[in-house]
């Protein structure tokens, strides 16, 4: 923990981050930080948000009315260093007049080129690869052998075309995706860059050769992919998931791989996280599990940081955030 001694906002940080963030905050706040790798239990978060006028918080945290009250009428700023921000009761903070900031952009290029890593983890059957030479199973060239689904004529179906869901698009097109489709929603004229069809969610569904999850967690999609979405699916299709566990039915996508409903899966998020080394989805071959590294850059994670952070500042000086939640 450290501290300065000057008459300056307080802001609390629940973990060690990134040091382009904390750099920042450095002389413009008393700093207090929670000074471990690891979330900081809910019962020391209570105690430490106690008068503080900022707090930057991670998506380990919820952040709700109990935390809110905790941290008391001081609290003039909460900003997560994510871009989804489902672990902050927004709407409390609204009714609060606490402004709520989050890292959009920063994390676009690195979480999308690692939802094509895993996508192609997947479909190239990578994973069985590696096994296959480390266990000895790898014998002669095989025709039949480890085949999997290209991207060439494929139909890519994204759920979400936000800003990360575009940036997927955008670096697959050039594999020789056939079609791009999306569902739900759409950002800023996203679709006609690209180009990509809308279509509604049971369209997409039964037409994409690979299902990409790039959306928001809501309470509206919270279980969208459930075993009635798998059944919709080819068989042939691949399921992958970069945005929240929760859009996901985990029960149902084992059932669905399991039984062959759908080829193959690549999660980078579950729920909950860490995934029990147990699950059964750790069991199949047909499913790659990343422990929800996609924004996992040196740059994006500093930029995360330092965003974070300014948001905070941002707020404590009665601006708007560069980046706050509508
Ligand atoms: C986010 O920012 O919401 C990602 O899940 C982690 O970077």
């Amino acid at each position: 923990m450290s501290t300065t001694t000057a008459n300056l906002p307080k802001v609390f940080v629940t973990r060690r981050v990134p040091e382009d963030g904390i750099n920042f905050l450095r002389n413009k706040c008393v700093l207090t930080q929670w000074d471990s790798d690891d979330a900081i239990p809910r019962e020391e978060l209570k105690k430490r948000v106690k008068d503080i006028d900022g707090l930057f918080c991670l998506l380990t945290e919820k952040i709700d009315a109990e935390i809110l009250d905790c941290a008391g009428p001081s609290l003039r700023a909460v900003s997560t260093m994510s871009v989804g921000y489902d672990h902050v009761d927004f709407a409390e903070c609204q009714k609060r007049n606490i402004p709520v900031g989050f890292t959009p952009d920063v994390l676009t290029s690195a979480t999308a080129e690692l939802t094509v890593a895993l996508l192609l983890s997947v479909s190239r059957r990578i994973k069985e690869g590696i096994n296959a030479v480390k266990d000895g199973s790898w014998g002669t060239w095989k025709p039949l052998w480890l085949c999997g689904q290209g991207l060439d004529g494929a139909t890519v179906g994204i759920i979400g075309l936000g800003r990360i869901g575009f940036a997927v698009a955008k670096r697959l097109m050039p594999f020789g995706v056939g079609k791009m489709l999306y569902a739900e929603y759409e950002e800023k004229d996203y679709a006609s860059q690209l180009p990509a069809e809308y279509v509604d969610l049971d369209k997409l569904l039964k037409e994409s050769d690979f299902v990409l999850g790039c959306c928001a967690l809501t309470k509206e999609n919270t279980g969208l992919m459930n075993s009635a979405a798998f059944k919709k699916m080819k068989n042939s299709a691949i399921f992958i998931n970069t945005s929240r566990g929760g859009l996901v039915n985990q029960d149902d996508l084992y059932q669905a791989l399991k039984s062959g409903e759908i080829l193959g899966a690549g999660l980078d998020v579950t729920s909950p996280e860490p995934l029990p080394t147990d699950h059964p989805l750790l069991t199949l071959d047909n499913c790659v599990v990343l422990p929800h590294i996609a924004s996992a850059t040196m740059k994006s994670r500093n930029a995360m940081s330092e965003l974070c952070a300014r948001n905070i500042i941002e707020a404590l000086n009665g601006n708007i955030m560069p980046a706050q939640v509508k």
